[in-house]
């Protein structure tokens, strides 16, 4: 065996014994050091919270983002019913940054452009575009100018799947694949794709990113989704090769240094060709971790069960569930950005604006326990039904109270408070040091703990900040 085989084979032996997917891949595809990264990343640590609008044609159909790929809608079926009917007239990009930075969102991600492939900026590249409906205006414009002029930080979500480009290659999630699945195979993949040149679409899709990195200013996140696999029929879908994914994060970060990328180019198997994970629709048990090591994480939330602009979906979340959402997410040292799904009049519908006020009232009080905030420090556990959030600049634990206590919080750590206070009006709450001898009221009283009133405050989810001694 020559020596450039023996050497390819221990490669792909040692990545295989770390369990990577790509032996081929190197573990970093830049020269970025973890602290420039670190620094790269800071703002969107500190700022934790921010507003996902998933916003396209799928909103007049108004039965969810992935309506054609349910419903096996041809181009032709669904482009001749509802581009005719899409004005968003009642659109107000001004309004929904009110409402995004009242609710305490930092950064706001946008669909330009997802998998039905309409895209909702003045692109040069197609005719599928929104200044092409009698809408006529380019909305990304107007997202970026709105937000910005807020203080929020932009992001684009960038859909790399495309469902009505002619060159996409057809897959298990695209709109014409076979709608019995017993009809899967390489042959009728092959067939259904005989003609799609799939260089042309990659090279439509990097024109595309391309418009979107260099015409809108600075971009502060860019949002890839999603690479849909099928590691037994490799066919069926698709893989980091797809895309080119090395370089294009290259040329990403080249376009747009300071830019943050999610994970979701099937670049797993590298250190930095991704900057956070994305669970979605889940709460993460703890801090998700990637070859044993705790990652950056931003976990993706809808209030109801759907991206896009679904009317008759009724799962809403609650405001307490949200707000427990939000503050268990940061204990956990993560990120969460929860989407709104504008009507095809381009409003927020009730449902999300009365759940975007419940966010506001929230944080105008306890905005201090989320941002800047991460998980706490060892020896610090939430007590029962509490989740507790820890900012290591100003050396303050909040506890979150989901369960309300009834006059008295059992606290382990109590030797490690100097003060605690309801974090909404600032008021004192008292210390109870642990009982010198058994009280006869059983063991509550056997260790310390906090004093708070018998009823609960006005408040969603009281919040009680602790300043631990130094
Ligand atoms: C899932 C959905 C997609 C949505 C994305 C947001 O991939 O299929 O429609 O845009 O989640 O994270």
């Amino acid at each position: 065996m020559n020596k450039m085989l023996f050497a390819a084979v221990v490669a792909c032996s040692l990545s295989a014994l770390a369990g990577a997917e790509y032996p081929e891949l190197p573990q970093k595809i830049t020269d970025e050091t973890p602290e420039q990264r670190d620094a790269r990343m800071a703002w969107w640590r500190n700022d934790r919270f921010g507003m996902f609008i998933h916003f396209g044609l799928y909103a007049v159909p108004a039965r969810h983002e992935w309506v054609k790929s349910r419903e096996y809608i041809d181009d032709k079926t669904y482009d001749s019913k509802y581009l005719p009917r899409f004005n968003p007239d009642l659109f107000d990009a001004k309004e929904w940054a009110r409402l995004a930075k009242a609710a305490g969102m930092k950064y706001a991600v946008l669909t330009a452009k997802h998998h039905e492939g309409f895209c909702m900026w003045d692109t040069a590249t197609t005719d599928y575009k929104i200044t092409k409906t009698d809408f006529g205006r380019d909305l990304v414009r107007e997202y970026v100018d709105a937000f910005r002029a807020e203080g929020l930080k932009i992001g684009f979500y960038f859909s790399i799947k495309d469902w009505h480009h002619p060159d996409y290659l057809i897959d298990v999630t695209h709109p014409l694949r076979p709608k019995d699945p017993r009809q899967y195979s390489d042959e009728k993949f092959a067939e259904l794709n005989k003609g799609r040149d799939w260089n042309r679409y990659r090279k439509y899709m990097w024109d595309q990113i391309d418009e979107l990195l260099t015409n809108y200013g600075k971009i502060d996140i860019i949002w890839f989704d999603y690479t849909v696999k099928n590691p037994a029929h490799p066919n069926w879908g698709k893989t980091y090769k797809s895309w080119d994914a090395v370089n294009l994060v290259k040329h990403t970060r080249k376009l747009q240094p300071g830019i943050i990328i999610d994970n979701r180019l099937d670049l797993m198997d590298t250190d930095d060709g991704w900057d956070f994970v994305t669970p979605e629709q889940f709460k993460a048990a703890a801090w998700p971790t990637v070859r044993g090591k705790k990652v950056p994480w931003e976990t993706c939330q809808t209030f109801s069960g759907s991206w896009g602009y679904y009317r008759d979906e009724m799962t809403w979340k609650s405001g307490p569930q949200l707000i427990e959402l939000l503050s268990e997410t940061v204990s956990k040292g993560g990120n969460l950005i929860m989407n709104v799904g504008p009507t095809a009049r381009g409003e927020f519908d009730e449902r999300a604006k009365e759940r975007l006020a419940g966010f506001a009232k929230w944080m105008h009080w306890n905005a201090r326990s989320i941002y800047g905030c991460t998980v706490a420090p060892e020896g610090i556990a939430a007590p029962n039904g509490t989740s507790v959030t820890y900012n290591p600049e100003t050396n303050r634990v909040y506890i979150h109270l989901y369960d309300y206590p009834m006059g008295f919080l059992p606290v382990p750590w109590l030797d490690r408070v100097e003060y605690a206070q309801f974090l909404h009006d600032g008021s004192e709450i008292a210390i109870r040091p642990p009982p010198h001898s058994h009280s006869q009221s059983g063991d509550t009283h056997l260790i310390g703990g906090l004093v708070t009133p018998m009823l609960k405050p006005g408040v969603e989810v009281p919040v009680i900040e602790i300043w631990l001694k130094k």
